[in-house]
């Protein structure tokens, strides 16, 4: 072999080898995968290569979520020292028993994608996350904890189940469980205002005066409308949304209508018909104004809700610290 076609060989593979590591740079094989399991409808797990962005929504959507079901537990646990009977506060702490798990669960698959606990908990109690703006609103009344769990977890398990599909498999996979659980709560809630409903003349009016209060700020739940969402695009492209926010929410008033009418309450409407044409109902949307300012921290009850979960954040100090002086204990062991 002559020196000059030595030098050609040796050229070429110097290239391939360039070639090579710009290609695993840029992720190339590994997009193609990625792409390829999200067109398959398949899982992305947490030892999988993944885009940047993807990452970063999924830490802000679980991370969201988590937090939304420890504040959460707020304005429910405000009813349990005065549940009406030991049955309805045995079935109200399990309850809000069951939303600590929910958080739980959601810290541990945001964990997987590469973030501690202690960021988690930091961005909450530092407010550089958000959580949902349904629990900066007053629990007034027992009918509350009916409300709640009628349209708050109905709300809830309409955003939910599609992402029971969603594409990141950890998060999926908590949210089949979540999801379950949504559903006795949504259950413990109707029955609730079923009972207050068909009960006196003061519980029935209790029930009505609830679900007026709450109809509206559950609509807001799922979020501003499809033309200013912000994440939706993305979100959907990457199949951790399934389905957009007016979507749902149009499911979830489809829902609650005729459930409305079993409970023997009116949802405070004037305009909610049916639409033979759509095959949906038409409805009134809820103030999108007011999502955002309670979004941004103008809620009725921001600042209480923010105040408990640091002073228990701060209360819990020692147990942290003794759990860590344990696990230092037993690794010495
Ligand atoms: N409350 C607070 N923030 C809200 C919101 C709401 N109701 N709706 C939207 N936002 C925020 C978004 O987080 C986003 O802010 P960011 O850019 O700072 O993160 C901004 O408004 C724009 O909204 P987008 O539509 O672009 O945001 P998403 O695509 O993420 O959609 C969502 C919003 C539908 C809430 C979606 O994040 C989602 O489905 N999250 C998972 C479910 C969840 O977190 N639910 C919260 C309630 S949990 C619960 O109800 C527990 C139960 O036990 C009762």
């Amino acid at each position: 072999m002559g020196e000059g076609l030595l030098d050609e060989v040796a050229q070429a593979e110097a290239e391939m080898i360039a070639a090579a590591a710009t290609a695993v740079e840029r992720h190339d094989d590994s997009q193609a995968y990625f792409d390829a399991v999200i067109a398959a409808d398949q899982k992305v797990e947490p030892r999988d290569w993944m885009p940047d962005d993807y990452r970063k929504g999924l830490i802000r959507q679980i991370a969201q979520h988590a937090h939304s079901e420890i504040i959460g537990m707020q304005p429910e646990g405000n009813w349990i020292t005065r549940a009406p009977s030991l049955k309805r506060k045995a079935i109200l702490m399990a309850k809000v028993q069951d939303e600590a798990g929910h958080g739980l669960y959601l810290y541990a698959a945001a964990e997987t994608l590469g973030v501690t606990r202690e960021e988690l908990v930091d961005a909450l109690i530092s407010g550089r996350q958000k959580y949902s703006s349904i629990f900066n609103y007053p629990t007034l009344s027992w009918a509350d904890v009916g409300a709640i769990g009628w349209l708050v977890d109905g709300a809830a398990i309409v955003n939910q189940v599609p992402l029971c599909r969603c594409s990141y498999g950890p998060y999926a996979r908590a949210m089949i469980r979540i999801c379950k659980e949504e559903s006795f709560h949504q259950r413990q809630g109707y029955e609730i205002l079923h009972t207050l409903s068909h009960g006196t003349e003061a519980q029935h009016r209790m029930a009505q005066e609830s679900v007026d209060r709450w109809w509206y700020p559950s609509l807001a739940m799922f979020g501003p409308p499809d033309t200013e969402s912000t994440h939706s695009a993305a979100s959907m492209a990457w199949k951790i949304k399934r389905h957009s926010n007016d979507e749902l929410r149009q499911r979830f008033v489809d829902m609650c209508v005729p459930q409305a009418e079993v409970l023997g309450l009116t949802l405070p409407d004037p305009d909610l018909r049916w639409n033979a044409e759509r095959g949906q109902h038409d409805f009134t949307q809820p103030d999108f104004g007011e999502l955002m300012r309670v979004v941004k921290g103008d809620g009725p009850c921001n600042a209480q809700r923010m105040d408990h979960r640091r002073r228990a954040h701060a209360d819990g100090a020692w147990v942290r610290d003794a759990a860590a002086a344990y696990a230092a204990k037993r690794e010495k062991q």
